[in-house]
């Protein structure tokens, strides 16, 4: 299908489905996603400070106009992330920008080796919408537009949204600061 295709047909759903939305959720504007302006495309890349983050808590930024997810995992979302087969995933890709051609074990989609540290953009591979943290049968997110859920390594577990929450380029340029682009 052609892009103009998948566009006409998300305006129609998105437009269609706005009474389902619930608490929290938002339809993220897809023309912000797919033309950026000059000025949002200045902003390519951008410095989070992330020292006030707690484990087991996230903070979500906005870059090049879309949110991006950025949490430090518990232990126990690490252990359960870790736990998983990848014969159990719908999706067995990484979507990792930082490590292609990996799949989508725990290990491929974190910024340090430990497992800590998850970034991903914050947005429903279905049709668009902002997950919401901490939410869903698999103890990540939810999106609550038509019920898709993601485990503690935003990868899709249950519901339509066909791929994993996509990693972004990042990196860390301190202990305290991650590099989006
Ligand atoms: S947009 Fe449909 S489940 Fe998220």
């Amino acid at each position: 299908m052609s892009e103009n295709g998948n566009r006409r047909d998300f305006l129609y759903v998105a437009t269609a489905s706005t009474g389902a939305v619930v608490g929290g959720a938002a339809v993220w504007p897809l023309i912000n996603q797919m033309n950026p302006s000059a000025d949002v495309q200045a902003l390519s890349s951008i410095e989070v400070d992330i020292s006030g983050v707690a484990p087991g808590t996230q903070i979500t930024v906005k870059w090049l106009g879309k949110p991006v997810f950025i949490r430090r995992r518990s232990a126990d979302e690490i252990a359960a992330a870790r736990d998983v087969s990848i014969d159990e995933l719908p999706d067995t890709s990484d979507r990792n920008a930082n490590k292609p051609d990996t799949d989508a074990l725990d290990e491929n989609r974190t910024l340090d080796e430990a497992g800590e540290w998850l970034v991903m953009m914050g947005v429903c591979t279905h049709l668009g919408c902002v997950p919401l943290g901490d939410a869903g049968d698999f103890g990540g997110w939810f999106c609550p537009c038509h019920g898709s859920h993601y485990d503690t390594a935003g990868r899709i577990r249950k519901g339509p949204a066909p791929e994993n929450l996509p990693v972004p380029i990042a990196s860390f340029i301190n202990a305290t600061t991650i590099k989006l682009g």
